[in-house]
C-alpha cells in the first residue's frame, strides 16, 4: 500500500494545570504515536507535534485555588508533563508550549492577518461582570444551572453533566466562580470569527464532504453544529493571562484560549524547524500534506469546524484530513477527574511500575475508547499483562529462544524449511491488512491482528512439541519446527514496533538483528542458516496480586478524601456589611472548670474567665474533650449571643470550633497566650 509522502500530525495540546493520566494517553497521545511509529516504518515524512496549552481560565483558577501564579502553574506541570511523555516514549518530534514567544508572536500574527484583511467583525455586547472582583467573567468563571439538564454547576461554556456547549447568558440563576455573587451585565467590545458566513460560503459543505471519511461521532458531532446554525465566535476576553490583543485600544484584552491554542500546533513546528534547521511550511502549506489532529471527543468542534475556519481565513494552510477523536477511558467505573484525583497519573505509573511501559500501552490500547467510552480497571490490566503478554507473546518468544540454545547452540538451524500455511497466511494478513487498519485509525484491531500472530506462534510450537521428540531420530523435523519459529519471532520484531517499541527492540536484540525498521522488513526478514542468536530475556514478568492491590488501595484513599471534602466544604454565604460584623463580640476567654452535662452525651458545662467576668456556657463538644483536659485552654468565644437555655442551664455565650471534614472538632485558639477578654476582630 503506497502513502502519501508527507504528514503532519497533532496531538491535542494538554492544559498544563494538571499531570497526565491514561484517559489522556488513551485518548490521544497513544494511537497519536502509533500512528506516526508506524508512518514512519513505512518511510513517510512526519512531524508529530505537540506541547503544553498554558493559557485559559482552567491555569487561572487552578492558580487561584493554590495561591500562586499562573506562570509558577504553567512552569510546574509543563515540565511534569513533557518529562512523563518522554518517559513513556512517546515520539513527539517538539513537545513546545504556548507561553512561548514565538507562540505569542505566531499567534498575534494570525489574528492581525484576519483583521487586516477585515475577516473579523467587531461587536460590543453585554457580558456577565463580577462587580466585586472587578472582572468580566469569561468561560469557565462563570457557572449555573443547566438549561438543558438541571446540573445546578454547568459553566458558562459547557455543562459538563449532559456535554452541552452553552454561553453564559444561558445559565439560570448564574454566579460568579470567584466571589459566588449573582453577576452583573456590562458592555465590552470584542472579535468575532464570522463562522456564520463561513459556514454557507464552504464550510458547510467541506463537512459535508468528510462523511465518509471522518468517525461517525466526529461527523455526527459536526453535522448537529451546522445544523443548528453556525454563529460569529468572539476570539477575544477580557483577562489577563493571554496572548495580549495586537491592536491599540484594546487594554486588558487576550485572544480566547480555544483561538490561540491550536496555532499553537504551528507554532511548535516552527520552533521545531528552527532547532533543527528545517523548514516548516511545507508541513502547513503543501497541497500534498496529510494534516491529522488525534484529540479526545470534546474537542471535536474546535478541531473540525473553529480551527479549519481560521486556517481558511487566514489562508495558505492546508486543511485537515482527518480527525480521529477518540470517546473516554473511565477508571474502574468512573469518570476520571483531574480535581477528585480520579485517575492514574502517568508520572506515577512510570515510578510504580519500572520497566512495563510496553505494558500500559498494550492495555490502554486493547480497551481504546475508539467507538465508545471504555474502561480501565486495575484487574483486567494485570489480567491483560499476564495472560496475553506474559502467557502468549512472552512465553512464545522464550520457547523458541530456549529451544534453539538448547538444540542448536543458540545458532538458525535451517534457512529453507516448509512453511506452516496457517503461520503464513496469519503473517501475510498482518503485513496488508494491519496498514490498512492503521490507516484507517483502527488501532485496537490491527493491535488484534498483531497478536494473532503471537497467539498462533504460540500455538504451533505447543501443538509441535518438538521438546517431546528425540533429536537424534528427528534432527530435520526439529529444525524446520525451530526454524519456523525463529521467522516468525523476527516477524513480530517488526510489527510490534509501533504498539510496543520496547518489546520489539528487545526482540530484535535476542535476535541479534538489526536495522528492521521498515514495514517492509516484515517480507525481508528471514534469518540465514547459522545467524547466531542472543541470550534469551524474559520479556513481561507477571503482575503480582500486591501491586494490583496496592494500587487499588491508592484509588480508594482518593475517593475517601474527595468524598468527605466535597461533602463537608459547606456553600458560601451571602456577604454580610461590615457593620454587621462589628455586631458581634468575640474575644478570648479561659476555660476555668468543665463536667459533663447529665443524661446528655454531647454536651459539657463549661466555666470561662471571659476577662469581663465568670460565666457558664454549654457546649457540645462532649465527644470529642474530657472535661479534666480541657481546663486552662484559651477559647474564642461569642460573648454576646443572647443567652438560651440547654437542658435547663442558661448558656451565656458560644465557644467557637473548628470542623474538620470528618467532623472532628478542634479549638479556635489565639496564636500565643493573650490577656483574656481580648478582643477577636
Ligand atoms: N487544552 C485543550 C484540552 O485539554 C486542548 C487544546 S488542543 C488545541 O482540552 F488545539 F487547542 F491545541
Ligand atoms: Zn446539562
Amino acid at each position: 500500500m503506497k502513502t502519501p509522502e508527507r504528514y503532519t500530525v497533532t496531538a491535542a495540546l494538554p492544559y498544563a494545570n494538571g499531570p497526565v493520566h491514561i484517559g489522556h494517553l488513551a485518548g490521544c497521545y497513544l494511537p497519536a504515536d502509533i500512528f506516526v511509529r508506524f508512518l514512519r516504518l513505512q518511510g513517510s515524512d512526519v512531524l508529530f507535534v505537540c506541547g503544553s496549552d498554558e493559557h485559559g481560565v482552567p491555569i487561572t483558577l487552578k492558580a487561584r485555588n493554590e495561591g500562586i501564579s499562573p506562570q509558577q502553574v504553567v512552569d510546574k506541570y509543563h515540565h511534569l508533563m513533557k518529562d512523563a511523555f518522554a518517559e513513556f516514549g512517546i515520539s513527539f518530534d517538539i513537545y513546545s508550549r504556548t507561553s512561548a514567544p514565538v507562540h505569542h508572536e505566531t499567534a498575534r500574527a494570525f489574528f492581525l492577518n484576519l483583521y487586516e484583511k477585515g475577516e473579523l467583525t467587531e461587536q460590543v455586547s453585554e457580558q456577565y461582570f463580577d462587580e466585586q472582583e472587578k472582572t468580566f467573567l469569561a468561560d469557565r468563571y462563570i457557572m449555573g444551572t443547566c438549561p438543558n439538564c438541571g446540573n445546578e454547576n454547568a459553566y458558562g461554556d459547557q455543562c459538563e453533566k449532559c456535554g452541552k456547549s452553552l454561553s453564559p447568558s444561558e445559565l439560570i440563576n448564574p454566579r460568579s466562580k470567584l466571589s459566588g455573587m449573582a453577576p452583573v451585565k456590562k458592555e465590552t467590545r470584542h472579535w468575532y470569527l464570522p463562522l456564520d458566513r463561513y459556514q454557507n460560503e464552504w464550510l458547510g459543505n467541506w463537512i459535508d464532504s468528510q462523511q465518509q471519511q471522518w468517525r461517525p461521532t466526529v461527523f455526527g458531532q459536526c453535522k448537529s453544529w451546522l445544523d443548528q446554525g453556525l454563529q460569529a465566535r468572539a476570539i477575544t476576553r477580557d483577562l489577563e493571562w493571554g496572548v495580549k490583543v495586537p491592536l491599540k485600544d484594546a487594554e486588558g484584552k487576550v485572544l480566547y484560549v480555544w483561538f490561540d491554542a491550536p496555532i499553537g500546533y504551528i507554532s511548535a513546528s516552527r520552533e521545531w524547524a528552527a532547532q533543527t534547521g528545517n523548514d516548516w511550511k511545507p508541513y502547513w502549506e503543501d497541497q500534498n500534506t496529510r494534516l491529522v489532529h488525534f484529540i479526545g471527543k470534546d474537542n471535536i468542534v474546535f478541531h473540525c469546524i473553529i480551527f479549519p475556519a481560521m486556517l481558511k481565513a487566514h489562508g495558505g494552510f492546508i486543511l485537515p484530513d482527518h480527525v480521529p477523536a477518540n470517546e473516554f477511558l473511565n477508571l474502574e467505573g468512573d469518570k476520571i477527574s483531574t480535581s477528585r484525583n480520579w485517575a492514574v497519573w502517568l508520572h506515577e505509573y512510570l515510578a510504580d511500575f519500572k520497566g512495563r511501559k510496553d505494558e500500559l500501552r498494550y492495555v490502554l490500547t486493547s480497551i481504546a475508547p475508539e467507538t465508545k467510552d471504555s474502561d480501565f480497571s486495575w484487574k483486567d490490566y494485570q489480567a491483560r499483562v499476564n495472560n496475553e503478554l506474559a502467557d502468549i507473546l512472552g512465553n512464545f518468544v522464550n520457547r523458541v529462544m530456549v529451544l534453539t540454545h538448547k538444540y542448536f547452540a543458540g545458532k538458525v538451524p535451517l534457512a529453507a524449511f516448509e512453511p506452516s500455511p496457517e503461520l503464513e497466511a496469519i503473517s501475510s494478513r498482518v503485513y496488508t491488512e494491519v496498514p490498512k487498519m492503521l490507516l484507517q485509525y483502527d488501532f485496537r484491531q490491527a493491535l488484534v491482528e498483531v497478536m494473532n500472530l503471537a497467539r498462533a506462534g504460540n500455538k504451533y510450537l505447543a501443538d509441535k512439541q518438538p521438546w517431546k521428540l528425540d533429536l537424534e531420530q528427528n534432527r530435520e523435523t526439529v529444525a524446520a519446527i525451530i526454524a519456523c519459529s525463529i521467522d516468525v519471532t523476527a516477524k513480530l520484531s517488526v510489527c510490534l514496533q509501533p504498539f510496543l517499541p520496547d518489546t520489539a527492540a528487545k526482540i530484535q536484540k535476542m535476535l541479534q538483528l538489526e536495522g528492521r525498521s521498515q514495514w517492509d522488513s516484515l517480507l525481508t526478514v528471514h534469518l540465514p542458516e547459522g545467524h547466531q542468536l542472543g541470550a534469551p530475556e524474559i520479556l513481561f514478568k507477571k503482575i503480582e496480586d500486591a501491586a494490583i492491590e496496592a494500587q487499588i488501595q491508592k484509588l480508594a484513599e482518593s475517593k475517601n478524601i474527595a468524598a468527605s471534602s466535597i461533602a463537608a466544604i459547606e456553600p458560601a454565604k451571602p456577604p454580610v456589611s461590615y457593620d454587621e460584623f462589628t455586631k458581634l463580640d468575640i474575644r478570648i476567654g479561659t476555660i476555668i472548670a468543665a463536667e459533663k452535662v447529665e443524661k446528655a452525651d454531647k454536651l459539657l458545662r463549661l466555666q470561662i474567665d471571659t476577662g469581663l467576668d465568670q460565666r457558664t456556657v454549654v457546649s457540645g463538644i462532649a465527644a470529642y474533650f474530657k472535661p479534666e483536659e480541657i481546663i486552662g485552654q484559651q477559647v474564642c468565644l461569642l460573648a454576646n449571643l443572647a443567652p438560651r437555655k440547654i437542658r435547663g442551664i442558661e448558656s451565656q455565650g458560644m465557644i467557637l470550633m473548628a470542623e474538620n471534614p470528618d467532623g472532628t472538632l478542634y479549638f479556635v485558639q489565639p496564636g500565643s497566650t493573650v490577656l483574656n477578654g481580648s478582643v477577636v476582630r
